[in-house]
């Protein structure tokens, strides 16, 4: 595994396969050429590329490094992988379409993205499908929707909030809270990349949405529920600019290759509360050390 070990990025994530004998850890960028051929150095027979900057509100306050990433990040691991006739997987996202009011997203929708987080995705999406037409790499392509789950930053809005309800501070909403999310378990989506990686037809896209879709608010609401918090700590502040309103994905083409999404999002979030609940260990040193600025910078307030 090559990372860069972002903010987003730690050891920690990781420290229960780190004595996998299978298991080899490079700290580098996938925009540097050296870093990316010392990972591939023996017995690499695809790269699968999930590194990418992944925070809507970060990519319209510093667009630099989503640039930087997925557009050079994502042309050096091709051209790593056309060098050594790999096969390739492109971990990508449902925000790429756009927003959506009625119905679903197919892989043949229109690309219609509004963050320099999508739009540098999609830019991303666009160069892998030009070496599969170019050069015949074997590349596929998977579009998620909205994950959550154990180890995921406290950016986004999950795990704001069900830390912000346990110490008792305010939950900042955007807007009305109706944007609607089509919630996908990390699990499920792990098992989604995995799937197209061994059984997708190269040059093809595959979407992988979860079973549920929530509004923001409902989400928020679950929450204070699940943590015993209190819905007065509900506070409504500026929206995102350019919010995408809803996103939708229709996913039988991979159903159709035999996946399935297993964990319905009451389940999913009941067992991502406890865990976050019980796992202090691995969220007290973020949420005391850069995670704290950022919020001051994002919502204009400390952290208790
Ligand atoms: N989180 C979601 O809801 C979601 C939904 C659909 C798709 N995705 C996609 O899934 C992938 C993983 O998302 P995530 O939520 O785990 O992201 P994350 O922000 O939590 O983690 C990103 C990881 O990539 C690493 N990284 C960032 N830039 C790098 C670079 N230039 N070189 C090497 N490593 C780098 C970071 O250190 C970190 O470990 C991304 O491609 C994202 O677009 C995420």
């Amino acid at each position: 595994m090559l990372d860069k070990l972002t903010y987003a990025g730690r050891e920690e994530n990781f420290h229960d396969v780190a004595s996998d004998e299978r298991f080899r850890f490079v700290r580098g960028a996938i925009e540097d050429p050296d870093a990316v051929a010392s990972t591939l150095d023996g017995g690499i027979d695809a790269i699968v590329n999930f590194a990418a900057e992944t925070h809507v509100d970060r990519s319209i306050a510093e667009p630099d490094a989503f640039v930087r990433t997925h557009a050079l990040g994502t042309y050096v691991l091709l051209e790593a992988a056309r060098e050594r006739e790999l096969r390739y997987v492109q971990v990508s996202t449902d925000e790429v379409y756009g927003s959506i009011d009625v119905g679903t997203f197919t892989e043949d929708s229109a690309l219609r993205p509004s963050s320099p987080y999508s739009a540098t995705k999609t830019g991303a999406d666009l160069l892998v499908q030009s070496y599969f037409h170019t050069y015949g790499l074997r590349a596929t392509i998977v579009r998620g929707s909205n994950n959550y789950g154990p180890y995921q930053y406290p950016e986004k809005l999950i795990p704001l909030m069900v830390l912000n309800a346990l110490h008792g501070d305010a939950l900042p909403v955007y807007g009305d809270g109706m944007q609607v999310r089509n919630w996908i378990h990390c699990t499920d989506f792990a098992h989604a990349i995995g799937h197209v990686l061994a059984h997708g037809d190269p040059g093809e896209v595959y979407n992988a949405g979860g079973p549920d879709e929530q509004a923001n608010i409902d989400v928020v609401r679950r929450i204070v529920t699940l943590t015993g918090a209190s819905e007065d700590q509900i506070e409504h502040v500026s929206d995102r600019p350019g919010h995408d309103r809803r996103y939708s994905l229709s996913s039988d083409k991979v159903c159709a290759l035999g996946w399935t999404p297993r964990v319905r999002f009451e389940d999913g979030l009941a067992e991502t509360v406890a865990w976050y609940r019980d796992n202090a260990w691995w969220w007290e040193p973020i949420r005391s050390g850069e995670y704290r600025a950022y919020y001051e910078r994002q919502y204009g307030r400390s952290l208790s």
